[in-house]
């Protein structure tokens, strides 16, 4: 990491725990720079940093000052209970109905589970596809289906390896999204009826998965900001057949949780501990804010238990439709169970995303998208504080693009959603999110798109729905 960037995230830190307050002067540059003894240089290309990322704006010969939005009056919501709870699973109605709702490109898309396409660089991938598919060569057409193209193996080996997990690109199975790695690594490891350890609340595709699988869910509480609860988890382990665990330790969905370094390692010696197997869903690892991507469980897995899954969808590339799963021990069985079913995710989407990953500035893209995203969080918290009941909770991740809002008690999110779309305002109703339909009074809102006129106006309005109950 560059001297500017730790020094801005010294500063966003002191920003997001209330040391710098909004409206307030950061400190000027030469003073920054002789009390924290770097050059002048580094501290206005820190703020410049600052700046892109919405927490400081510049004023006309006064300096830099923090942005009112850089921190939510509206407190985080709490961790909902401590226990347990074992359940079939039965969500496919309730989710596809909210699903369904979403598909109208009139509606504000608080609900939808994508950033905006014009974050992304499609213009660039397309030159990539044309490209690759160019050069491509008539035997890799059929060979690339089994093994996976082997560019795009090595691309994702090196970017593991610059994150310190050393694998080889035997260990990787290219499948189509992370949907289908998630799906396959939990055939892999379980039979119908068995039960697997999921959070509470969960992406609401891991219990749709479970459905179709015919598990049963233990449902393990997260912390808004810790994620999930270890303690919980370690007694359910010792106490049930448990046989396999799913997590999101960073930016988790719906809440953005994100595991420190310590409990990550934690979580790992547990699991190791009664040799239950980790699927690891790390689909928004590359949004974190700052500069410091966060390590995975996988980073501490020393005897291939932890599946850790992944994909473009969320960063790069929604649509074509490439993930991985980085398998341990695992990694045959899921290559086989993948054969047996899709063979292969498209081998032009695959030699595409290798030549952009080689030559597209992939990282130059993530680090403009995760200003934007940031930004863009900045302007939703601040549109809730203005908009939503006082005693509304909300959550702070440091990365990603949703909050997870938890309303005054009366407020209804299932009819809450209803109302808000009759109104032409997406947003997802918490009860989507919990095999036993928990969360009634909360909902995740994306932020994902470029914030104007018309969010801020549904953010009233919603405002004004929730206010109603
Ligand atoms: C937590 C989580 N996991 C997995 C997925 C699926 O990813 P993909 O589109 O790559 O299949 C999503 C997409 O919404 C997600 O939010």
């Amino acid at each position: 990491m560059k001297r500017y960037e730790k020094f801005a995230d010294e500063i966003a830190d002191l920003i997001r725990t209330g040391v710098l307050a909004p409206g307030e002067k950061v400190p000027s540059v030469r003073h920054a720079s002789r009390t924290y003894g770097v050059s002048p240089s580094t501290v206005f290309q820190a703020y410049y940093l600052l700046e892109d990322r919405g927490l400081i704006h510049a004023r006309p010969r006064s300096g830099y000052f923090v942005r009112e939005h850089a921190q939510s009056p509206l407190h985080e919501p709490e961790i909902s209970s401590r226990q347990a709870q074992t359940t079939e699973v039965d969500v496919s109605e309730l989710v596809f109905s909210v699903l369904g709702s979403l598909k109208d490109p009139n509606t504000v898309p608080f609900g939808s589970a994508f950033p905006s396409p014009h974050l992304f660089p499609l213009a660039r991938l397309a030159r990539s596809m044309a490209q690759s598919i160019r050069h491509m060569s008539p035997h890799e057409v059929i060979s690339d289906m089994t093994g996976g193209n082997p560019n795009l193996l090595r691309q994702l080996a090196l970017r593991y390896m610059v994150s310190g997990v050393m694998l080889s690109p035997d260990e990787l199975v290219i499948t189509s999204g992370a949907m289908e790695a998630l799906n396959l690594c939990l055939q892999a490891v379980t039979s119908p009826g068995d039960l697997v350890a999921i959070e509470a609340p969960a992406f609401y595709a891991t219990l749709q998965v479970l459905e179709r699988l015919k598990l049963k869910a233990v449902e393990i509480p997260v912390h808004p900001r810790e994620g999930i609860d270890l303690d919980t988890l370690a007694d359910s382990l010792a106490r049930l057949p448990i046989k396999a665990c799913w997590c999101m330790s960073s930016l988790q969905n719906p809440l953005g949780a994100s595991m420190s370094e310590e409990k990550k390692r934690a979580l790992y010696a547990l699991i190791q501990r009664h040799q239950v197997p980790l699927i690891e869903d790390d689909v928004y690892a590359e949004l974190y804010f700052g500069t410091q991507p966060p390590k995975s469980v996988k980073s501490f897995d020393r005897d291939g238990l932890v599946m850790h899954c992944s994909s473009f969808s969320k960063s790069l590339a929604p649509g074509y439709r490439v993930g991985w799963v980085a398998g341990g021990r695992y990694a045959e069985q899921i290559s086989r169970l993948k054969l047996m079913t899709t063979i292969s995710p498209s081998v032009p989407a695959q030699a595409a995303l290798a030549d952009y990953l080689q030559h597209g500035g992939y990282d130059r893209h993530l680090r403009k998208l995760r200003h934007a995203l940031e930004a863009q969080q900045g302007s939703m918290l601040a549109s809730a504080a203005r908009h939503f009941p006082a005693s509304t909770r909300v959550t702070h991740p440091t990365g990603g693009y949703f909050l997870w809002f938890e309303f005054p008690e009366q407020v209804d999110s299932l009819k809450l959603f209803q109302l808000a779309l009759a109104q032409g305002i997406s947003l997802a109703p918490g009860p989507i999110f919990s095999a036993t339909r928990r969360f009634g009074n909360c909902a995740r809102l994306n932020y994902g798109h470029p914030w104007d006129a018309q969010s801020e106006q549904a953010m009233a309005v919603l405002g004004q729905i929730i206010g109603s109950f």
